[in-house]
């Protein structure tokens, strides 16, 4: 899968468009029981792609928007998911407990190990199907059989959604590069439990006016000004329980592209 990902990193943009309409034309019916909190272990198929010891694709990032995945708090320990997870993004950032058992492959641990949702699966091999990074894959391997479980390639294992939990984390606020005072993309990461947003608002400065954000694709939120928008931002996010947190002006007025400017704010 290793150069399908990296044309498909390419194609992202292209491919979130076609996935976000089609998928919303269609209203596919998913099965939430499977990816709420602490299900039982559901079946699915796990592959990996990407360096054996590596966080996935070459630039440690992916469809969801995510930099130096192999860093904490994602320490390589990451994965593609396919739309039941990936949820045309909104799935970025989610947790699961990974595990293959003895009679999946004979170097199964058994042991639970958790991963990040980080990328998106363009060729999904089974209802639910995880496509990890090389150290994810191995994870679930007995102590020094991570490669020959890795030599499988393609296993069968069991999954199941987890709350995150980034201790002494709080979230962070990426300012895109390409970003300007007419477009301002933000990259929302390390939500606790949820592991993403539904909303995003921001207001400008004092205006006590809070306009609502786009979701761009991934874990980005954007807005798109007919005039130049003045800092500093404050962002108040919103958690799929409704809970919002404010970010006051978490961005200064001198904001630049490309930068995280990190908040006091944690959801708990
Ligand atoms: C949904 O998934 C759960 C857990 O795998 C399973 O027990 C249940 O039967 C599924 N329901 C439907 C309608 O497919
Ligand atoms: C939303 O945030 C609240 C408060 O921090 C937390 O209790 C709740 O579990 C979160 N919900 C989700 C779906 O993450």
């Amino acid at each position: 899968m290793a150069t399908l990902s990296l044309k498909a990193v390419a194609l992202v943009a292209l491919f979130s468009v076609l996935v976000t309409y089609g998928a919303r034309a269609q209203q596919p019916d998913y099965n939430t029981s499977a990816t709420s909190y602490y299900s039982d272990w559901v079946p699915a198929k796990a592959t990996w792609y990407g360096a054996p010891n590596g966080a996935g694709p070459d630039d440690n990032g992916g469809a969801c928007g995510f930099k130096h995945t192999n860093q904490y708090p994602f320490s390589s320990m990451t994965s593609c998911g396919n739309e039941p997870i990936f949820k045309d993004g909104k799935g970025c950032g989610s947790c699961y407990q990974i595990r293959c058992l003895k009679n999946n492959h004979p170097a199964c641990s058994g042991e639970a190990k958790t991963v990040m949702i980080t990328d998106m699966n363009y060729y999904p091999v089974a209802k639910y199907h995880f496509d990890l990074s090389g150290t994810a894959f191995g994870s679930m391997a007995l102590p020094g059989l991570n490669d020959k479980l890795r030599h499988a390639g393609i296993i069968d294992m069991e999954f199941r959604r987890v709350p995150c939990n980034f201790p002494g984390l709080t979230i962070n606020f990426h300012v895109e590069h390409g970003s300007n005072p007419m477009y301002l993309a933000v990259l929302v990461e390390y939500e606790n439990k949820d592991g993403d947003v539904v909303q995003v608002d921001l207001m400008e400065g004092n205006s006590g006016y809070w306009e609502p954000m786009r979701e761009s694709w991934g874990s980005i939120w954007r807005m798109d000004s007919n005039r130049p928008l003045k800092g500093p931002f404050s962002l108040r996010i919103t958690n799929e329980s409704g809970k919002t947190l404010v970010a006051n002006n978490v961005i200064p007025a001198d904001w630049k592209p490309n930068t995280d400017y990190r908040s006091f704010i944690q959801f708990n």
